[in-house]
């Protein structure tokens, strides 16, 4: 750990809510400073894009003035399709010599053109084939990108780590969990996106964004009840609460059962193309993550252990001001923003 590196804030604008949290880094490891959410209305960020921008800076805004934050450099991320990720196997190479081949190997292994997407790339550790290495390569159109950092500028904020989901899941789990040989899988059900990062040795060997989560659900819902977003967020939040009608279960186990068909659709991809590496555990977040049925459709049809994730394991957080079970409440869907807390400035 690195004293004395500038704190930033994390700024997760996610399509159902923006989420924002603040560390401290403490002599014993990190302190919980500040943490809270805004909702977003549902026409404010669609498939990823950000349609009402206003809607958007208005709960930043709001956000950061309410949890009286005062640092304005902030860590955001992006997902979904606009992000494309993939493992390469190039020969053996040097750094700039590497620097030099990826734009080729963008160009063979994305459908944009490469001047329209932002790129970086990691060497990744570990046996690779014969007189090759294994390369980790993302990117992200650039006009998406650009649309994100915009709404934290005209909030007043200052982005200055542009960071994806996956990577700032893998970066929370490291420091909340311990170091381990086997192969596993964050999986996190938002509200558009499904990010999954298989890790093995604490390092990531595949990672995508499946475009279903819990909006889909909310509008099923809608049409099945003829009633609007906010009801229908609402009876979501009260599934475990109150007892189920017989349609509203119908619809809860066809939901469970569409993301978890997706959920191991890729994770038989990677099976088949990763010469047969198994995921043995699934650590899974994501606010879509409470809906019922979804924690045990996994175990059956991925026969791993499911455990849900808590962001806030290794994070001092004081009872005093953070009420235990809020912290409880909010923790799965908390991944991300407390990955995105752990960047610092400087931070690729
Ligand atoms: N207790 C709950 N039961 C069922 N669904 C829930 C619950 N809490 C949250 N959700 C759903 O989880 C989704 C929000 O999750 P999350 O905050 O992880 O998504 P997001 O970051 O806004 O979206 P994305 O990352 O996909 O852009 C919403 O669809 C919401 O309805
Ligand atoms: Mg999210």
């Amino acid at each position: 750990m690195v004293f004395g590196k500038k704190e930033i804030v994390g700024l997760d604008i996610g399509s159902s809510a923006i989420k924002l949290a603040e560390l401290k880094e403490a002599r014993n490891g990190y302190q919980l400073k500040n943490i809270g959410e805004a909702l977003l209305p549902p026409e404010a960020i669609v498939n990823k894009v950000i349609i009402n921008s206003g809607a958007v800076v208005e709960a930043i805004s709001t956000l950061v003035k309410d949890l009286g934050v005062k640092t304005k450099d902030v860590a955001i991320s992006i997902s979904g399709h606009s992000i494309i990720i993939k493992k390469v196997s190039i020969p053996n190479m040097s750094e700039e010599e590497l620097r030099e081949a990826i734009p080729w190997e963008l160009e063979q292994n994305i459908p944009h053109s490469i001047d329209n997407v932002n790129y970086d790339f990691q060497i990744l550790p570990g046996e690779s084939q014969e007189g090759n290495m294994d390369v980790l390569i993302v990117a992200a159109k650039k006009d998406i990108t650009e649309d994100y950092i915009a709404v934290a500028n005209e909030a007043g904020l200052n982005p200055v780590v542009v960071d994806v989901d996956v990577f700032a899941l893998e970066n929370m789990f490291e420091i909340n969990y311990p170091l381990t040989d086997e192969v596993l899988a964050l999986i996190n059900i938002g509200a558009s996106v499904t990010n999954i990062n298989i890790l093995k040795g604490g390092v990531s060997i595949f990672a995508r964004d499946i475009t279903a989560g819990g909006r889909q659900f909310t509008e099923w819902i809608q049409k099945e009840f003829n009633i609007g977003y906010d009801e229908a967020e609402k009876m979501k939040y009260s599934l475990r609460l109150t007892g189920i009608s017989k349609e509203l279960d119908r619809i809860t186990r066809d939901f469970a059962d569409l993301i978890c068909g997706e959920i191991e659709r890729t994770i038989d991809f990677f099976t088949t193309t990763s010469l047969k590496e198994t995921v043995r555990k699934i650590v899974l977040g994501g606010g879509s993550s409470k809906v019922p049925y979804i924690k045990e459709r996994l175990v059956e049809r991925i026969g791993a252990s499911v455990e849900i994730v808590n962001p806030f394991k290794n994070i001092i957080h004081d009872v005093r001001d953070f009420d235990p079970e809020y912290i409880l409440d909010i923790a799965p869907k908390m991944g991300v923003v407390i990955g995105l807390a752990l960047r610092r400035k400087g931070d690729k």
